[in-house]
C-alpha cells in the first residue's frame, strides 16, 4: 500500500499542519505521509469533534496524531480518528512543552514506558489502523541508549507499527520547545542502532534532516525519515526526494506551477465555506523557495492575502512574478 510504501513523511507540527498546509503538501507530494498537528484527548472528547476530525479526502494518506496518557481515553479517540478514515493513529511521546508536562504526556512519557505499552495496547485493540509512536531518544537524565531500547522494548511489546524517533532527547525543565528542537545534539547513530537492535520494528528517523542525500544516506539505515521544517520551509524538497528515490517514480507534479494552479481550486472552494485566503497561503510561501522569484512571490502573498476580501487573483498576482518555468 502507497501509506507504507513511501519511505518519506512530514512531521506532526502545531499551528502548521493543519487541513490547509496538508491539502498544499498533498498537491506537492502525492504520495508522501502527513501527520496532523497534535490534538490531545481532552480536545477530542469534550471539544468539537467533528471539527478536530474534519480533514479532505484527497489529504490521505494521512496519521492522526493523538497527545495523551490514558489508555482508555486513548482508545475511544482512535477510534473515532479510524472512524473518520485516518490510515494510522500515532502517539506523541516527543512533545516537551509545560502545557503537556501538566497533562503529564509527550515527552515526559518516556520516563513511563509501561503506561505507553498500555496505551498502544488499548488502542489497537480498537482499530485495526497502524498505531505508531513518535518519541525522543530520551529526557533529562534518562537518557542512555539502554534506557530507550527499554522503552522501545516495552512498545514492541505492545505490538507498535512503528516507532518514529526525533534523534535528540528533551529537557523537560529550562528549555522552550523550539530550543529543545536545536540545544539537544541530534545523535542519528542511537536511531540507526535501535534499527539494527529491533530488526522486525519499523523504525523512522527525524530531526535536522533537510537535503535529499540526508534522506538518501538516512534510508540506508532505517525504514523511514520523517522531514519537519526542512519539508514545510521547501516543500519542493519532497518532490526531489521522492523523484530520486522511490521506485517506480511516483506521480509527482512537473512544475511549481502546477501545484499553484491545483491550489487555485481549492481556494475557491474554501473560500465559500468562509476560509480567508491568508490561512490557506501562509503554508505556501516556501514553494518558490531557492528559485527565481521566490521573494517576490513570498512578498506579494504576505502583503496582498490578509487584504479583506482577498481571493484567487492573488494567488494569480504572485504567481505572475515568478518566471514561467523552462
Ligand atoms: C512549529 C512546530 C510545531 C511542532 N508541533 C509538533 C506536534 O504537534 N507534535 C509533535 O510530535 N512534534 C511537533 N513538532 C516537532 C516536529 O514534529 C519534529 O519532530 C521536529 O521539528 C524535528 O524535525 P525537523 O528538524 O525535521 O523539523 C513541532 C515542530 C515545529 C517546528
Amino acid at each position: 500500500m502507497l501509506a507504507t510504501a513511501c519511505p518519506v513523511s512530514v512531521a506532526p507540527m502545531m499551528d502548521w499542519t493543519d487541513r490547509h498546509c496538508r491539502y498544499f503538501l498533498r498537491q506537492v507530494a502525492p504520495p508522501v505521509r502527513l501527520y496532523t498537528e497534535m490534538i490531545t484527548t481532552a480536545a477530542l472528547l469534550h471539544g468539537d469533534r467533528e471539527r478536530l476530525l474534519a480533514c479532505h479526502p484527497s489529504e490521505h494518506p494521512l496519521a492522526m496524531q493523538l497527545g495523551g496518557s490514558e489508555p482508555r481515553e486513548l482508545a475511544r479517540c482512535a477510534g473515532f480518528a479510524a472512524q473518520a478514515g485516518y490510515n494510522e493513529v500515532n502517539l506523541n511521546v516527543g512533545c516537551p512543552s509545560d502545557r503537556v508536562q501538566s497533562g503529564r504526556f509527550g515527552a515526559c512519557l518516556m520516563l513511563e514506558p509501561d503506561r505507553v505499552a498500555d496505551c498502544v495496547r488499548a488502542m489497537r485493540e480498537v482499530v485495526s489502523i497502524p498505531v505508531t509512536v513518535k518519541c525522543r531518544t530520551g529526557v533529562d537524565e534518562r537518557d542512555s541508549y539502554s534506557a530507550l531500547v527499554a522503552f522501545v522494548a516495552a512498545l514492541a511489546e505492545a505490538g507498535v507499527e512503528r516507532v518514529i524517533v526525533h534523534a535528540r532527547k528533551a529537557w523537560l525543565q529550562g528549555l522552550s520547545p523550539k530550543q529543545n528542537r536545536q540545544v539537544p545534539p541530534l545523535q542519528y547513530a542511537r536511531v540507526y542502532r535501535l534499527k539494527r537492535d529491533f530488526p522486525a520494528l519499523k523504525v523512522e528517523i527525524n530531526g535536522g534532516i533537510g537535503t535529499v542525500a540526508a534522506v538518501a544516506e538516512h534510508l540506508q539505515q532505517v525504514d523511514g525519515v520523517m522531514l519537519g521544517r526542512a519539508a514545510y520551509h521547501d516543500p519542493w524538497l519532497l518532490v526531489t526526494a521522492l523523484g530520486s528515490l522511490m521506485q517506480p517514480a511516483p506521480a509527482l507534479p512537473r512544475t511549481r506551477h502546477e501545484v499553484v494552479q491545483a491550489m487555485l481550486v481549492y481556494v475557491e472552494q474554501e473560500l465559500q465555506r468562509g476560509t480567508r485566503l491568508h490561512q490557506i497561503t501562509r503554508h505556501m510561501h516556501g514553494l518558490f523557495q531557492g528559485r527565481p522569484g521566490a521573494r517576490a512571490w513570498r512578498r506579494y502573498l504576505s502583503e496582498q492575502a490578509h487584504r479583506g476580501g482577498a481571493g484567487p487573483e492573488v494567488l494569480e498576482g504572485a504567481l505572475g512574478r515568478v518566471p514561467e518555468p523552462g
